[in-house]
């Protein structure tokens, strides 16, 4: 497998486009999801130095946090609780500019300001999990960042099957 990224384009499109072949590569040749949800939320850190990025995934009527980068967090969030319990109970992306004004988020890091969650859907568009990305920044998430990580749960989607 590929050991290293290659990481030149500025834009964060120009970014994305650039990593989504890599990590196609890089999941293609394991066939374990922990491990692949691991690399790929090393490598979207350190694409982009997300504050915290990574992944929940549900049992039974919670999500169970997965792999992911940056500090520890909280290990489980109901259906429907917080940004990533939206997320899931809407089977769609939440976009939160300040988490403070987002009715229920749940603070794992008072550090956090804003996030973004997506959600990773399979074929009949269940929900599998969430993709969580938070930033120290205020509004520091876009339809950029959207439609991007949109492609990438379904690339997660398909190593959870
Ligand atoms: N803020 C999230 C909880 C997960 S942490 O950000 C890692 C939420 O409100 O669902």
């Amino acid at each position: 497998m590929a050991e290293h990224l290659i990481l030149s384009h500025i834009t964060k499109a120009e970014r994305y486009a650039e990593l989504l072949p890599q990590l196609k590569a890089l999941v293609s040749y394991e066939r374990n999801a922990v491990a692949n949800m691991a690399n790929i939320a090393s490598a979207l850190r350190m694409a982009f130095g997300f504050f915290w990025v990574g992944f929940y995934l549900v049992e039974g009527q919670e999500l169970v946090l997965g792999p992911f980068q940056g500090d520890i967090a909280c290990t489980r969030i109901p259906c429907g609780r917080g940004v990533c319990g939206t997320a899931w109970a809407k089977a769609a992306t939440q976009l939160v500019p300040d988490v403070e004004a987002f009715p229920g988020h749940i603070a794992c890091s008072s550090s956090s300001r804003s996030e973004i969650v997506v959600p990773i859907k399979d074929a009949q568009g269940q929900v599998l999990g969430v993709i969580d990305v938070d930033s120290d920044q205020l509004d520091d998430f876009d339809e950029v960042d959207a439609l991007h990580l949109e492609a990438i749960a379904e690339l997660v989607a398909q190593c959870l099957r």
